[in-house]
């Protein structure tokens, strides 16, 4: 409801008790004017629910809206007939109350509607349970069987119900229901011989004759045309288009529910039988005979009626036109007349219709009784429905109109007992003070009806029964005697105001009823008082073959009993007492209906006819009563929860006593100390100000709640988004994974088998041939050739060489050598000329010297060069060298050492070998000492030690050079290399192994030279004592 009551500006308020001006009916009907235009037909006043008629379907009774309304608080969803369904349901089920629904209302303002609603309400909220699903479908077919033969088309709704009803509901200990009970009240039985114009008869009538195939119908005696039957055609014979009167249609829903009701085919027939034979009943009509006696006229009717009942045709005939009484022992039968026949027929059309219909209420409740269900006070597990007629007003209202408004009497009697006392128990159970409310209480006016010796049906039951000439008019003529001082009966008398005289007629009188006045005629009170069947009548039915008609009319009734039954409107008190028992026994809700207006149209609210079934159903007095008090009431729990919002301390969750989160709230929103009352469960707020006040907080904050509410939302979708990726992403991962696993597993098998495979060859790499140790050879000369070419040695003067396996030593011996040779090639490569030049020089030197000379290898490492005089001879020699008589390309030139021939004295000389001549310069003077043709040489000796001693043999014939010269040379090897070059003549090298050789002279005489090998590293040149030139020789 709090859900509506900002809406309120639309929709109107949900619940009248929230209207300002509650005393106000225009206030009232306006608020459900609004609420209509908008389609809302249902309002609350309190817990009592309010419903308009829209007189169109509206989307609001599907499963889903069952669901909606499932297991919620009363309040929380705007009012709704499955809301009040489900409350009553729920306290039965829950607390094991017994619960009833009362529904009231004028024709046409839905209260059979809302009854089925009810029974949809219950059959769906109560589960799907196998065992008692047969059971549900019968209590929800029970409604067209009934309605076909308890409803009719009338001006004011065309499916009316002319019967009221009461039906419990029995429900398991599993709370499913497993059986009912239907009890009914006064069926409107006049309109089986008469309807006003444009009514019609019971809907089954039509039914048949649409709906039965040929062959029943000709077994029935019938043609398909309702014009042929006057007890039908009296009203409006036209077919209809509404679809509630699809007659064809209809006629197989109610067979079907026939059989899932379990009614016997045979009866089924045998019903049958009796509808069309009081359609045959309706076309017998009568003649005057001999002394005005009636007699029948012998038509079809009267055949296809004997015929169809099984009743010998000469007896119906007698029992239409005589009547027996029995006095006082003797039975004396009489001849009636024309008038006297027809009132017969109808009385026996009536009472067939009548019995047959409680016989079918009884047969259905036979099908879906339970063993719970058969004792009706006994169990708590009972949820009533009563669908009965509410207040009627017409311009001429009779008989039923005081039958019908005395049963809303005692409702209203009921009512006042149950409501006021139920809103002052509550008050009392919560703790709150509370001033008893003032009402009208109308047992005043249910005493005035049904008091015992004093009350009009008293009154009415003396008159049928007291012997002389009752008629209706002495009946009213008793009354205005006996009630005369009454406040609530009004009667036209020369006494009475000329208002009251102007207003009631003669043969009126009128009721001022808690809802309002009503005027009633006398006309016809006494007979359908008595209700009387003559015995003919009776007799001819109990000789019927039709069993039902037979059970219906037993022979006892005329034979055995003399007492008079009690009268109609006896019977219906009693019952009625009998239903405000069963409905005082168990906790009751409220449906009010109200029809909008009169045409049956859904855009139409009549205000007048509003106001008036208001005041007719109380409906003010009831709100009233309810504002009394507080105008609202909510658990602690439920009003914490929706406004929980609007204070700090009780947002997002209040964790103490709701009852204290309740107060922090009334105390925030400065709540005066006179609006509110806290009880033991509930708060209690007085005027409807303080609850939209409330509300209008609540809305304002709502913005702020619903950001909280997305923002949380949107949070929780993300979320859920991120862990449904996070979980695919994992999957992903672990396949992934696997797949990576797989392979690595793949590989390090293939590693192993590889390894494995590598060791096997490796222990058999020595044995024969096979594929694993030819494998590892292979990879053996591989890693070998490998670790080779990284570290292949990158000049030839490196020796370095990685030691090869067993396999590759040959290969490497090969391979060295061809490094070797590639390396010595490549440096050959890069050799320049000049280098290669020296080189050649050395190899020279290498060819003459190497292994004859002992100083030999001191001359490698360093190279040749052409010019070893010192530094201070250099500038001279130059220019020696420059100067015309030199001549010559200088080959190689020299400082070193002369020995004299005599005496062997050491002198400074420089040698330049030129490429014709060798010339000897002193060092101190620079002058040319000797220059000697090379080609006159024939040779120059050298020791084999390492001593630099050259000795240079001169022809004898250059006399002039006193014979062969003993030089000391610093760079022997070099010197004389140069000397073959320049020569070209290796054979000019002369190396003695002798210690001692001679040396020539001048004039034929030879001195000599006496090698020796010495211990020092320098070599010394002396003159030994012997006189010989003595060389002792360097290490
Ligand atoms: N809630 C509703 N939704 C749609 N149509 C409805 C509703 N209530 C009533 N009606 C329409 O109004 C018609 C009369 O309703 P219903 O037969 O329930 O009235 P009633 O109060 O039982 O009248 P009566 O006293 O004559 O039996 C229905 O046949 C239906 O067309
Ligand atoms: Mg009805």
């Amino acid at each position: 409801m709090e859900r509506e009551i900002y809406d309120r500006d639309r929709a109107g308020v949900s619940d009248a008790v929230l209207l300002e001006d509650y005393t106000s009916d225009d206030v009232f009907i306006a608020n459900l004017q609004k609420r209509f235009h908008e389609n809302i037909i249902y309002t609350y006043i309190g817990q009592v629910l309010v419903s308009v008629n829209p007189y169109k379907e509206l989307p609001i009774y599907s499963e889903q809206d069952i669901q909606t309304y499932r297991k919620k608080y009363f309040f929380e969803n705007p009012p709704h007939v499955f809301a009040t369904s489900d409350n009553a349901f729920r306290l039965l089920i829950e607390e094991n109350r017994s619960q009833c629904i009362l529904i009231s209302g004028e024709s046409g303002s839905g209260k059979t509607e809302n009854s089925k609603k009810i029974l949809q309400y219950i059959a769906a909220a109560s589960g799907h349970v196998e065992s008692v699903e047969s059971v549900k479908d019968k209590l929800l077919q029970t409604n067209p069987i009934l309605e076909a033969f308890g409803n009719a088309k009338t001006n004011r709704n065309n499916n009316s119900s002319r019967f009221g009803k009461y039906m419990d509901i029995n429900f398991n200990w599993q709370g499913v229901p497993d059986g009912g009970d239907i009890l009914n009240y006064l069926l409107e039985k006049s309109r089986i011989v008469h309807q006003n114009a444009n009514e019609r008869n019971f809907h089954i009538f039509y039914q048949l004759l649409s709906g039965g195939d040929e062959q029943l119908l000709e077994k029935l005696h019938l043609k398909r045309n309702f014009a042929d039957y006057s007890y039908i055609s009296g009203g409006d014979i036209l077919p209809s288009t509404d679809k509630n009167l699809d007659d064809a249609n209809n006629f197989k829903v109610v067979m079907n529910a026939m059989n899932t009701i379990e009614i016997p085919k045979e009866e089924q027939d045998e019903l049958l039988d009796i509808v069309a034979s009081v359609l045959h009943l309706g076309n017998i009509t009568f003649g005057v005979g001999e002394k005005g006696h009636s007699t029948v006229y012998e038509n079809e009717a009267v055949h296809a009626f004997a015929n169809i009942l099984g009743i010998e045709f000469d007896q119906v005939k007698k029992c239409l036109t005589h009547r027996t009484i029995d006095a006082h022992g003797d039975l004396v039968t009489s001849p009636l007349n024309r008038d006297q026949s027809f009132y017969a027929r109808d009385a026996l059309a009536k009472a067939m219709y009548a019995r047959v219909f409680d016989w079918l209420v009884e047969t259905i409740n036979k099908s879906i009784h339970t063993p719970t269900s058969t004792s009706r006070v006994k169990t708590n597990h009972v949820l009533g429905v009563l669908d009965i007629y509410g207040f009627e007003v017409f311009e001429t209202n009779t008989y039923e109109q005081l039958c019908i408004n005395f049963c809303n009497e005692k409702l209203q009697q009921l009512f006042i007992e149950l409501t006021l006392k139920q809103e002052q128990e509550e008050y009392l159970k919560e703790g709150i003070e509370w001033t008893p409310v003032e009402y009208f209480n109308n047992k005043i006016i249910c005493d005035l009806i049904e008091e015992k010796h004093v009350g009009i049906i008293s009154l009415l039951d003396e008159e049928c029964l007291r012997p002389g000439d009752a008629t209706d008019l002495t009946f009213l003529e008793k009354m205005n005697e006996r009630l005369a001082s009454h406040p609530h009966y009004i009667f036209n008398s020369s006494r009475a105001s000329l208002v009251i005289q102007k207003l009631v007629h003669r043969d009126e009188f009128q009721l001022r009823h808690y809802a309002g006045d009503v005027k009633y005629n006398v006309d016809g009170f006494l007979d359908k008082n008595s209700d009387l069947l003559f015995r003919d009548l009776k007799e001819a039915m109990s000789a019927s073959k039709n069993s039902i008609i037979k059970l219906l009319f037993p022979s006892s009734e005329f034979l055995l009993s003399r007492k008079r039954p009690d009268t109609a409107i006896t019977q219906f008190k009693n019952s009625l007492n009998n239903l405000m028992q069963i409905l005082a026994s168990k906790e009751p809700s409220y449906i009010r209906c109200i029809k909008p207006n009169q045409l049956q149209t859904s855009d139409n609210f009549d205000f007048e006819l509003v106001r008036h079934q208001v005041k007719y159903l109380g409906l003010m007095e009831n709100l009233r009563v309810r504002r009394a008090g507080f105008a609202y009431r909510r658990t602690y729990d439920a009003f914490l929860e929706r406004y929980k919002c609007l204070s700090k301390q009780t947002w997002p969750n209040f964790k103490g006593n709701p009852r204290d989160g309740v107060q922090i709230i009334a105390n925030e929103l400065n709540y005066g100390a006179d609006d509110y009352r806290m009880g033991k469960t509930k708060v209690f707020i007085r005027l409807p100000q303080t609850l939209f006040m409330t509300e209008d907080a609540f809305q304002l904050k709502k913005n702020y709640v619903a950001s909280i509410i997305q923002a949380r939302w949107k949070g929780k979708i993300q979320r859920r988004k991120y862990l449904e990726l996070r979980e695919s992403v994992i999957i992903t991962q672990s396949y992934c994974r696997r797949v990576l696993a797989k392979r690595r597993l793949a590989e390090r098998k293939g590693a192993v088998e590889r390894i494995r495979f590598f060791i096997k060859g490796f222990i058999t790499r020595n044995q024969a041939p096979n594929e694993c140790n030819a494998k590892f050879i292979q990879l053996v000369k591989q890693m070998w050739l490998i670790r080779l070419s990284k570290s292949l040695p990158n000049s030839f003067m490196n020796h370095s060489w990685p030691k090869p396996s067993a396999h590759c030593e040959e290969a490497s011996e090969h391979l060295k050598k061809m490094h070797l040779l590639y390396l010595a090639k490549r440096y050959r490569d890069r050799l320049t000329p000049e280098r290669k030049a020296a080189f050649d020089m050395k190899v020279l030197a290498e060819s003459v010297f190497k292994g004859a000379k002992r100083s030999y290898p001191k001359s490698i490492p360093h190279w040749f060069i052409n010019d070893r005089v010192v530094d201070h001879h250099q500038a001279q020699i130059k220019s020696f060298i420059k100067s015309p008589t030199f001549g010559e390309r200088v080959i190689y030139q020299t400082s070193c050492m002369k020995y004299d021939r005599r005496g062997y004295k050491p002198r400074e000389r420089i040698l330049i070998i030129g490429d014709k001549s060798l010339f000897l310069i002193d060092a101190k003077t620079y002058k040319q000492k000797h220059r000697i043709s090379l080609n006159k040489i024939p040779n120059i000796v050298l020791t084999k030690e390492g001593d630099n001693l050259l000795l240079v043999r001169i022809p004898l014939e250059l006399k002039k050079d006193k014979g062969d010269l003993i030089l000391d040379v610093p760079y022997i090897i070099e010197c004389c290399t140069w000397w073959i070059k320049a020569t070209n003549n290796i054979n000019i090298i002369q190396i003695t192994d002798s210690a001692t050789f001679s040396h020539n002279m001048t004039s034929g005489k030879s001195g000599v030279i006496q090698v020796e090998l010495g211990t020092a590293s320098i070599t010394t040149i002396t003159k030994a004592k012997s006189g010989n030139l003595l060389v002792i020789a360097a290490q």
